[in-house]
């Protein structure tokens, strides 16, 4: 997470420099998972039925910013997202579990020179806040973007807040109740939410790093946007049809997805591409198997998708290995994971079966080995 805190003081008419702005901004990358959260245990809590895990990508292209501003000279709290304010969304729960629930685990904040306190806990309880965040890539169209979204606004809210944990994780906590996916973001590298259940209030509900950037450093997203639209069904809605009536959806909780944590975290481990690579395939196939099994069905996926899906098991058969994974979010963009040693190669079949005549992505690719993600608009 990139960090800059400021602190504005902005004159008033009488050249006061009262009221003070504190801010911060904070920049959070998304998530794409492996094994994919779809459905909730409770909604309140905004809980999973099962485990899931994923990687957070780096912050070079597909990431929320959020600044965060409190001042005793805002009368309420609003929200700007992408420029254009969202009215009534700070009243939401979503947004309001997090606000609040940072703030209670603020600490007071003293002036570095004179170690005077110059913001109590009292003070920032009588403060509003005002909420500034953009995301660099297609809001609501199956990129996480409520994963990146809610994680750098816990994560801004902490900086200004100067907020402390009472529990490891418990910042995951928090930010999985703006979005169950954003508790993921809070961490680098490979992630797990532990769905959690056996405390009342589900503190256990948390994400925790399985293992950090550095230690897989090879493995590679290639982002291929294949539609930047508005998907029609929300993650929220669509996993809230899915659990009323899919019976698969509730056997892939119960039977399937325990099996697939334990595969994919010694993949993971072991840096076992082969193994990495199918289950995270066989996961994405089942998310969205339970996605047709929903009544009325959800397609998130659509036939430039599944051809994607087609060209990377060619491919596969072709190397006579696992060089390329696909998983779809809900949306109809494929992310590719891939190793370092294979992404020209995959590029330069991705580019032939879709061409994207406007960017040198491969010459870019080559001049910028520290990136690992690059949208591919096809
Ligand atoms: P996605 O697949 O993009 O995560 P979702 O349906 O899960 O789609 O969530 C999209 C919603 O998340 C948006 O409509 C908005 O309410 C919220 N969201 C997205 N980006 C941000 C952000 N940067 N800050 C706050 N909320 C956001
Ligand atoms: C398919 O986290 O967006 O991306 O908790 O209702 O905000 P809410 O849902 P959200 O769902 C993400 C679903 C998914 C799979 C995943 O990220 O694990
Ligand atoms: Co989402």
């Amino acid at each position: 997470m990139t960090t800059n805190k400021i602190t504005v003081a902005v004159p008033k008419a009488d050249g006061n420099t009262n009221p003070i702005i504190h801010k911060a901004t904070v920049s959070a990358p998304t998530n794409i998972a492996c094994i994919k959260y779809w459905g909730k245990a409770d909604s309140h809590y905004n809980t999973p039925i099962n485990d899931s895990l994923s990687l957070t990508l780096d912050q070079s292209d597909l990431r929320a910013v959020t600044s965060a501003s409190a001042s005793l000279a805002f009368d309420k709290d609003r929200l700007w997202l992408n420029g254009s304010e969202e009215v009534g969304a700070a009243s939401s729960r979503r947004f309001r579990a997090c606000v609040d629930g940072v703030r209670a685990l603020a600490t007071e904040k003293i002036d570095p020179d004179t170690k005077e306190v110059i913001v109590s806990k009292d003070d920032w309880k009588k403060m509003h806040v005002y909420i500034a965040s953009y995301n660099t890539f297609p809001t609501a169209a199956g990129l996480a973007s409520s994963a990146a979204g809610y994680a750098a606004l816990v994560a801004a809210l902490v900086e200004l807040f100067g907020a402390k944990e009472s529990y490891p994780g418990e910042f995951t906590a928090i930010a999985r109740q703006g979005s169950g996916s954003a508790c993921r973001s809070l961490y680098g590298g490979f992630v797990a939410w532990r769905a959690g259940g056996e405390k009342s209030d589900w503190s256990d509900s948390i994400a925790e790093q399985v293992a950090d950037e550095a230690h897989w450093g090879e493995v590679r997203a290639v982002i291929c946007v294949v539609s930047d639209a508005k998907k029609e069904t929300s993650s929220t809605a669509g996993m809230s049809t899915s659990v009323a009536t899919s019976e698969l959806l509730a056997f892939r909780a119960k039977e399937v997805v325990s099996k697939r944590m334990k595969i994919i975290e010694e993949a993971i481990k072991a840096k076992d591409f082969e193994a990495f690579g199918k289950v995270t395939m066989m996961d994405s196939n089942q998310f969205h198997a339970t996605c047709l099994d929903t009544y009325p069905p959800i397609f998130y996926m659509n036939d430039v998708s599944r051809s994607i899906v087609q060209l990377v098991h060619r491919y596969n058969d072709w190397a006579g290995e696992i060089r390329a994974a696909y998983t779809f979010d809900a949306g109809p963009n494929a992310v590719l994971y891939t190793l370092d040693k294979h992404v020209i190669e995959l590029l330069a079949l991705v580019l032939k079966y879709y061409p994207c005549e406007s960017e040198d992505l491969m010459g870019d690719y080559v001049n910028n080995k520290d990136m690992v993600s690059k949208a591919l608009a096809f």
